[in-house]
């Protein structure tokens, strides 16, 4: 009979629907943390070991760079960049917009456009 009782157990628990949340097809993660979270969570593992903490072009894995990453809080870069050459040079990777090969592409970000966006914000607002 234990059988049963566990068949009904997680019978309850589907219908109660696991998390609490509704289920949507490919957004579990999404909708357990919004695009900003995920933006800041790319940065911290996948940015700022070259960039920086608050993106001045000074982390660890910077120093034998050459050419070395910008210091992205300067005010000029800040003002003749757009957001799209942002979002390319993100996605698409330095070579692809003939900058260093050594600034690796995100593809992943491709599809997370709200990610994407909140990623240029924040550096955009590294310039604050
Ligand atoms: C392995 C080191 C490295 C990592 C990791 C890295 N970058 Fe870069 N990035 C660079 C370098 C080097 C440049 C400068 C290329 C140049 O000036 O030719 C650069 C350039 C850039 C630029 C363009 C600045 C300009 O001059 O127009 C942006 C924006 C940028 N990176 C954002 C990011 C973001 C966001 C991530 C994480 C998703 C990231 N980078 C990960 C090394 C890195």
């Amino acid at each position: 009979m234990s059988r049963w009782k566990t068949l009904i157990a997680a019978a309850a628990l589907l219908s109660a629907g696991g998390c609490g949340g509704k289920k949507s097809p490919a957004g579990e993660v999404q909708a357990t943390s919004g695009p900003d979270k995920r933006a800041d969570k790319v940065w911290f593992d996948s940015c700022q070991s070259c960039h920086g903490a608050k993106g001045l072009g000074n982390g660890a894995a910077a120093r034998n760079l050459n050419p070395k990453p910008r210091s992205l809080d300067d005010p000029a870069w800040q003002k003749r960049t757009t957001d799209d050459q942002i979002r390319r040079v993100i996605t698409k990777g330095g070579a692809a917009v003939g900058l260093s090969p050594s600034m690796p592409a995100t593809p992943t970000l491709i599809v997370d456009k709200p990610a994407l966006k909140a990623l240029v914000t924040k550096i955009r607002n590294f310039a604050k």
